[in-house]
């Protein structure tokens, strides 16, 4: 079957003001990356010429610079779901610009089946290989799954970026597969983490195919900051945690699969881990690969990942195209409603391991927005692993911005996991174990193993004036420490006689 090849400003021009488009791509990597950069040059040319132009982006994960970054930059996202890191796009959102709806990675392709976020105009899908299989397309994926499975079938029409900068042995690495809805589901047969139950590619019905956009695009992976003194301490404490908990019986020797958040803090995790001699060889069960988990891998130290991307840098990724034998049967991609499905994360026992802007004394933790109104990125998957793992950790250096701001607060002042869900909180100062208790003692092993020597004295003053109780919490001076912040720069500074008077 032969496909229409077009230019990506083609297929630019054909998106209309205000249309809906499903992206693939789960993080950076994955991302059609052609289409996109034209849509953007688009959408500025529409406003100099005073016509309005706005679309709603939707995708697995957060993106790339130049969808989210760029779109918000040229003020041409109507809506975006589910979770952005781009700092572009956190300015725009945050100046009330951009309707942004911060939702659980796992619960996107339900959310779309179900129509809560309208008709799926487009698909714009970058792919690695297409095949003619009769009256239908198979089309492979590149580094990254996401919410392809669904938006792929639901899409009114679809444009294809075949980008050679990926090996089309890169299939190999995926198993698609998409869960029936309501009331029609089933369980989903994954038995094990490094189990396959789906295809390597989508089918595509060719009516639906508008053009193929031919391309050569590196991924626009970021880099991460180097690992500082505070996060390698996080990472050791994680791996004490570890063994003290295999010791006590609580996590078996061979270990439950492990879940790692996004960012800097998981990064130094992972390296920890990796670091770390007594440790038995692990699974991953997780969103994403980065970089630490493929050199584990080749230290034999990980024996599968089940994830949803390789958000890894390029270098990285020529180093797994380069020994694909070796990767293909130690990685999988799958879309995220697997990879972050409260079923198999259930099944598996997997440890989930976050990182929290704040945490209050009680356990309750904020990991998206500053100061209760500032979006920082969102929650991500990050709900749906500590809600349904086996163990849920939250991890943060105990203070930010050169200690003017404690991660340890007596209240969260938004809370994304709460105290019901939260089961271990570290930070570079030690390990607070909540499992097993109340309020109280919550509170003191937070204060004491967690919260940073300059902040401990407030803290414990903070608890003598909300003595009342069985969570005590003085109404006027739960949030001082963040009143502090807004008002002198630092929370050191925090005067709780004046919340009180
Ligand atoms: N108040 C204000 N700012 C804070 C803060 C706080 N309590 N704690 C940290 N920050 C700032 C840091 O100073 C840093 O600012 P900078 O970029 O200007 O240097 C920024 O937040 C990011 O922190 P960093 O220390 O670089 O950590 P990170 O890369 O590990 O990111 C999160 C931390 C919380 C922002 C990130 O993990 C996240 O977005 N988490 C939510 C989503 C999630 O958990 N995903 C995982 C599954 S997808």
């Amino acid at each position: 079957m032969a496909y229409r090849k077009i230019t990506a400003a083609e297929g630019a021009a054909m998106i209309k003001d205000g249309e809906n488009i499903g992206f693939s791509g789960f993080t950076p990597n994955g991302v059609p990356k052609a289409v996109i950069r034209e849509l953007s040059k688009r959408a500025v040319a529409e406003h100099d010429a005073g016509r309005p132009f706005k679309v709603g982006i939707l995708t697995g994960a957060s993106s790339c610079q130049s969808l989210e970054g760029d779109f918000a930059n040229a003020h041409a996202i109507k809506f975006r779901a589910p979770f952005s890191t781009n700092a572009d796009f956190r300015r725009h959102a945050n100046m009330g610009e951009i309707d942004y709806e911060d939702m659980h990675l796992g619960h996107m392709a339900e959310r779309l089946r179900r129509g809560f976020y309208g008709d799926i105009d487009w698909a714009i899908i970058e792919v690695s290989a297409i095949e003619d299989a009769g009256d239908k397309l198979r089309i492979f994926l590149t580094s990254a799954d996401g919410i392809v499975p669904t938006i792929v079938r639901l899409a009114k029409r679809v444009i294809l970026e075949l980008n050679t900068f990926h090996d089309p042995r890169v299939r190999y690495l995926h198993d698609e597969y998409e869960c029936a809805e309501y009331p029609y589901r089933q369980p989903i047969p994954l038995l094990s983490v490094g189990g396959r139950i789906g295809k390597e590619y989508l089918e595509l019905d060719p009516s639906k195919l508008v053009g193929v956009v031919e391309c050569c695009i590196p991924e626009e992976a970021r880099s991460f900051k180097a690992v500082t003194p505070e996060t390698e301490a996080i990472g050791n404490h994680v791996v004490d945690f570890f063994l003290n908990d295999i010791k006590k019986g609580h996590i078996p020797p061979s270990m439950f699969p492990i879940q790692s958040g996004v960012g800097v803090t998981g990064n130094a995790v992972m390296r920890a881990i990796g670091n770390n001699a007594q440790l038995p060889k692990l699974e991953v069960f997780s969103e994403v690969v980065q970089d630490a988990i493929i050199d584990m891998m080749l230290e034999d130290k990980i024996a599968h990942a089940s994830v949803a991307a390789m958000t890894v840098s390029n270098e990285c990724l020529r180093k797994v195209y380069d020994n694909i034998g070796f990767f293909k049967s130690r990685i999988t991609l799958r879309p995220s409603e697997l990879s972050n499905s409260a079923e198999l994360i259930h099944r598996f026992g997997v440890i989930a391991m976050n990182t929290a802007l704040e945490c209050d004394i009680y356990g309750n933790e904020n990991s998206s927005h500053v100061c209760g109104s500032k979006l920082m990125n969102g929650i991500g998957g990050s709900c749906d692993y500590e809600r349904n793992g086996s163990i849920s950790i939250f991890y943060t250096p105990s203070t930010a911005k050169n200690g003017c701001i404690s991660a340890i607060v007596p209240q969260c002042c938004h809370i994304d996991s709460t105290e019901h869900d939260v089961d271990v909180i570290i930070t570079e100062q030690g390990i607070a174990d909540l499992r097993g208790k109340g309020p109280a003692r919550r509170a003191e092993e937070i204060i004491e193993n967690c919260a940073h020597p300059d902040y401990r004295p407030l803290l414990r003053e903070y608890q003598r004036i909300a003595s009342q109780g069985h969570e005590p919490c003085a109404l006027r001076a739960a949030f001082a420490f963040h009143d502090t912040l807004v008002n002198k720069g630092d929370m050191r500074l925090t005067d709780f006689a004046e919340y009180m008077k």
